[in-house]
């Protein structure tokens, strides 16, 4: 197996196996639309492990399994939401309808030759969607409930006529709330339209991932939201040192030491994991040294790319705080001491940072970094 920097799946997908075979025994289950709610810091593996439950229902044909990422829409716009949903949805029943085109094709296709080319009975709920998908790049002005409302209702249709169970699949959910109607948002009251719906779905599971703690709060885990107690919570976590190793160990020889070294530095996120991999395959002997010499090239040159933007785009008060706490600063008073500010203003970039997904509250008065690669770039860059 190669390293890779994309998410995994099948022979290249490492650990997990408990959640995944939770998961997918339940998942398997026509009677129950019990889904989850995955989270975990950036670049944990929950892209990973949803695409993986994917691949596993590929030879049940009882179930269909959607994917869908929000962070692939480009205007993040309610429209582009549905459009692109329902075509998702209509593509994964395909082998169940016996669709030839995909959906992207059939909606290009003039309406009238759509006629033709769709005509057994089969086709004629999907026909009425796909005249409905066309007919929203003509109309301006629907009214974003009743397209809400079309498209997440349409995987019960489609699970109702042909006897199968759909898995819907949105990998970072809580970025719904961010979309846009006529340059208002309207994300919360989406999901909240959502959940009036998941509630009377007979064949329809709901999965879901999400990355940055306050806003998966918001959306699923805290008791006043509106998925609280529809979904089964998991935390995705770190690899433990004995995935690392695995992964590590399936492409190369290396010693324990280097192992250990590679687990410290990722902290066993496997995105680095993966990264040094690949930087190390450069190499002909992997010893210790070379570990540690590509660890600080990858900081120095990937992780620019990786972490600069991000940290540019935070408030100059939020990177000075940030700074300190790469420092070794946790408290605020600490924090407030070295940038000789006052602990109210502290308290309050803290609670943005922490609400952007840079930082986490440990327990009360306690603060850490959520991504020890990313603190250990800004020790090296700034301090
Ligand atoms: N189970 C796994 N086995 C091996 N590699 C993995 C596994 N899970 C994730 N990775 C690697 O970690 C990286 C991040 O994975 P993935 O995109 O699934 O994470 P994510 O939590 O969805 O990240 P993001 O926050 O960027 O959306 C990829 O390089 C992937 O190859
Ligand atoms: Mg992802």
């Amino acid at each position: 197996m190669r390293f890779t920097l994309q998410p995994v799946k099948g022979e290249g997908f490492i650990d997990r196996q408990e959640l995944l075979d939770e998961m997918v025994s339940e998942l398997m289950d026509t009677k129950s639309t019990t889904g989850y709610a995955l989270y975990g810091k950036r670049r944990i593996g929950k892209t990973s492990i949803l695409k993986e439950i994917q691949r596993r229902f590929e030879s049940e044909h009882k179930i269909v399994a959607v994917y869908f990422p929000v962070w692939d829409l480009i205007e993040f716009s309610v429209v582009e939401l549905c459009q692109r949903l329902s075509m998702e949805i209509i593509d994964a029943y395909r082998p169940c309808l016996g669709l030839r085109y995909k959906a992207k094709e059939l909606i290009q296709t003039p309406l009238t030759m759509l006629r033709k080319l769709l005509d057994s009975s089969e086709f004629k709920i999907v026909y009425r969607e796909l005249e409905f998908l066309v007919s929203l790049n003509l109309r301006k002005g629907i009214d974003k409930n009743l397209l809400i409302e079309h498209t997440f209702s349409l995987p019960e249709k489609l699970a109702k006529s042909t006897d199968t169970k759909c898995l819907l699949m949105i990998d970072e959910f809580p970025s719904i709330s961010e979309l846009k109607s006529d340059n208002s948002k309207i994300g919360d009251a989406i999901i909240k339209k959502i959940r009036t719906m998941f509630e009377d779905w007979e064949r329809t599971a709901l999965c879901i991932s999400g990355s940055i703690r306050s806003t998966m709060k918001l959306a699923i885990l805290s008791s006043a939201s509106p998925f609280y107690r529809q979904l089964i919570i998991k935390e995705v976590k770190p690899f433990e040192r004995e995935h690392t190793e695995e992964l590590l160990s399936r492409d190369f020889e290396i010693t324990e030491d280097g192992i250990d070294e590679i687990h410290n530095f990722s902290a066993g996120i496997p995105f680095y994991i993966q990264f040094i991999g690949k930087m190390l395959k450069r190499r002909k002997r992997v010893t210790l040294e070379d570990i540690k010499e590509i660890e600080e090239e990858f900081l120095r040159e990937e992780g620019d790319i990786l972490f600069k933007e991000e940290f540019e785009n935070l408030s100059s008060k939020e990177r000075l705080v940030a700074i300190n706490i790469a420092k070794g600063c946790h408290t605020p008073k600490e924090i407030a001491n070295e940038a000789r500010d006052k602990i109210t203003n502290v308290n309050r970039f803290l609670k943005y940072l922490e609400e952007k997904g840079y930082v986490l509250k440990k327990e009360r008065g306690y603060y850490m970094m959520e991504d020890p690669v990313f603190e250990r770039w800004l020790k090296e860059s700034f301090i």
